[in-house]
């Protein structure tokens, strides 16, 4: 139980103490890299009382340099599918499991999954969303494990645009997994597919 002389933290306050620990978090092995080239860590921004909550996979260069999420190319693209559906940044929150940046954009590794997905953890039980939605395959495999969902096939080609119930500790909320924006730079066909699942999300929210 907490003392009864502490004020209540309102969501944005806690929000912005979990982002301090991030931008404190040494023990990262991501954090040196982020030092030496004078980057900003990247916690999340976006609606703290959210209905749906897009998490993507770490930031790249300019999410870096500006300490925001998906501002960069794939940025653009999220926010011109945002606006199909009649949505802006403002009304959704938007974060990543990895909130400092990979070298040269690879792959996170799993340390760094371990390192960071604590913090995802508590932004989720702060907004407590009714959507999760995850973009590109790391974030949907680390909710499909987190939240033990019993998919047939965890490929993103087959559960792509699905959504599934999900309980968690402040009830059911819906998972929507989603390709990541960036993936239609390397595949064309991924365009309309997100077009169309964007649709469905807006009919779930
Ligand atoms: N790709 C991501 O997964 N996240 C970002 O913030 C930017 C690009």
């Amino acid at each position: 139980m907490g003392n009864i002389l502490e004020p209540i933290k309102n969501k944005e306050q806690q929000l912005s103490e979990l982002a301090q620990h991030v931008e404190a978090l040494d023990s990262s092995p991501l954090y040196k890299f982020r030092i030496e080239n004078n980057y900003k860590s990247v916690f999340g921004e976006g609606n703290p009382d959210a209905d749906i909550m897009f998490i993507g996979e770490a930031p790249g260069a300019q999410e870096a340099e500006t300490g925001r999420p998906f501002v960069g190319k794939a940025g653009k693209h999220l926010d011109s599918l945002l606006c199909s559906i009649d949505l802006q940044r403002e009304d959704v929150y938007i974060t990543n499991i990895v909130k400092d940046r990979p070298p040269n954009n690879r792959n996170p590794h799993v340390s760094e999954i371990e390192v960071y997905s604590p913090f995802l953890r508590e932004q989720i039980a702060i907004i407590q969303p009714k959507i999760i939605a995850t973009l590109g395959r790391f974030a949907m495999e680390y909710i499909i494990d987190l939240y033990q969902i019993p998919v047939i096939d965890k490929k993103i080609g087959e559960i792509h645009g699905t959504s599934m119930l999900i309980p968690t500790e402040f009830g059911k909320i819906i998972f929507f997994p989603l390709y990541h924006p960036a993936a239609v730079f390397y595949n064309r066909n991924l365009e309309a597919v997100l077009d169309i699942d964007f649709k469905i999300l807006k009919k779930l929210a």
